[in-house]
């Protein structure tokens, strides 16, 4: 009986024992295999795609619409509606600045072929003017993958009545033409979804026609376009996008819980679109929003001087501190320009900084992020070399 009781306990430590031999190899299995493929994917998502440009259509004398095929990928990265490619033009070889701007991706497929995006011509605008004039059919441009925390996730929806409110102002509606393509294949019921766009002019706004049409076609999706300098042909809403318009075209409140607003376009209008929700009693995860870049330096009159490890240069007009580095041959990582990547981070040792836009990065006392702000005094400034 002894002997039997022994051998049955010695048994069941050994299957114990291998079991939790077994359990462990697995879980450091499992661990390995998910830091190989985050390593992996952070690998790609900082590894350069080369593009050829397969289509390229006029949308007005200054905006412009390109297909971007890939070259060196097998099968192009997916991606969420909102989220933006970094292009990579080559514009002066000799300088030790690769420029880089995001332009939002303006089209969404579930397995995509091609990249879309809608590109507006700044005025004295560096990268758009340049890409304005070179890409053409046939011209090769790399990007890096899309990225961005700007994104619509119907997957998240809760059940139940569902609206979704866009927002756009100007080529602001690049991203929110994503947003509306993956709406449009997959409406559910009790869900629907409201674009509010506004333009200068009528000619400036892109994709018109496209945004009536679809409208027409589903119930579900309602479209305002608004002008703000209309000439006499302009039949339609004219005017700002503000909180008393929206109010006017929804069937339901301003502050519903199932209503998320996603929005695009200039600072101004956004801020004051932010309050006005919040004020309406919107919650604050139910607005999402996405910068283009940062209002222009209006402090012309002062000089600062600026020292950043070996370098000393003057801060005078440029419109934010990264656009003063990079005037002066500069190399600091950059990608957003916007606040929202967190690349160009750098540390205040001495002196005072304006902010020009908030950002939502976490930074370490003394961190700042040079594409979001301009000296208020003389400053200091270290980055890692
Ligand atoms: C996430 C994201 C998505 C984006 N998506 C799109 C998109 O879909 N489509 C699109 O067209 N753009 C998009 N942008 C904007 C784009 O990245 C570029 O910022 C834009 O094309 C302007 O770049 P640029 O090099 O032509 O202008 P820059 O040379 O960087 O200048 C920008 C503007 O500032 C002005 N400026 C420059 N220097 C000064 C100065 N010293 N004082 C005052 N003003 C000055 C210029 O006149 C110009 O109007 C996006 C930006 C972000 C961050
Ligand atoms: S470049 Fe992205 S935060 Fe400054």
């Amino acid at each position: 009986m002894m002997l039997q009781l022994l051998t049955f306990l010695l048994v069941g430590l050994f299957l114990v024992g291998s079991f939790t031999i077994i359990y462990i190899q697995v879980t450091v299995a499992r661990d390995t295999y998910r830091d190989k493929k985050q390593q992996r994917a952070l690998r790609n998502s900082s590894r350069p795609i080369r593009f050829k440009v397969t289509k390229r259509e006029d949308m007005s004398p200054r905006h412009f619409s390109v297909c971007l095929t890939p070259l060196t990928a097998k099968k192009l990265p997916r991606f969420m509606p909102g989220q933006y490619l970094t292009l990579m033009p080559a514009i002066g070889h000799d300088s030790k600045i690769t420029l880089k701007r995001c332009y939002s991706l303006a089209a969404w497929h579930k397995k995509p072929q091609h990249y879309e995006l809608g590109i507006a011509k700044e005025p004295d605008g560096v990268v758009s003017t340049w890409l304005h004039q070179n890409l053409t059919v046939g011209s090769i441009i790399d990007a890096l993958p899309p990225k961005g925390t700007f994104v619509y996730r119907p997957q998240l929806r809760k059940r139940g009545n569902e609206h979704t409110v866009l927002i756009a102002g100007g080529i602001g509606i690049t991203p929110l033409r994503a947003m509306i393509d993956m709406f449009i294949n997959s409406i559910g019921q009790g869900q629907s979804l409201v674009l509010f766009y506004s333009a200068k002019t009528h000619d400036q706004m892109c994709y018109l026609s496209e945004l009536n049409n679809l409208a027409y076609k589903h119930p579900s999706f309602n479209f305002y376009p608004i002008i703000s300098r209309p000439t006499s042909e302009w039949q339609g809403l004219t005017g700002r996008i503000d909180t008393a318009l929206i109010a006017s075209k929804l069937a339901h409140e301003l502050g519903n819980n199932s209503a998320n607003y996603y929005m695009c376009g200039p600072q101004t209008m956004m801020a004051e679109l932010k309050q006005g929700l919040l004020n309406a009693g919107t919650p604050m995860d139910n607005i999402h929003y996405e910068h283009f870049g940062v209002n222009a330096n209006i402090d012309t009159d002062n000089v600062y001087p600026v020292k950043l490890n070996n370098h000393q240069f003057e801060f005078s007009t440029q419109r934010t501190l990264l656009d003063a580095m990079e005037q002066n041959e500069i190399a600091i990582e950059s990608e957003c320009r916007s606040g929202s990547c967190g690349h160009c981070k750098v540390t205040l040792t001495s002196g005072r900084v304006k902010e020009l836009i908030k950002s939502d990065i976490r930074l370490n006392t003394n961190e700042i992020l040079p594409c979001c702000c301009i000296p208020s005094s003389a400053v200091t400034l270290e980055m890692p070399i």
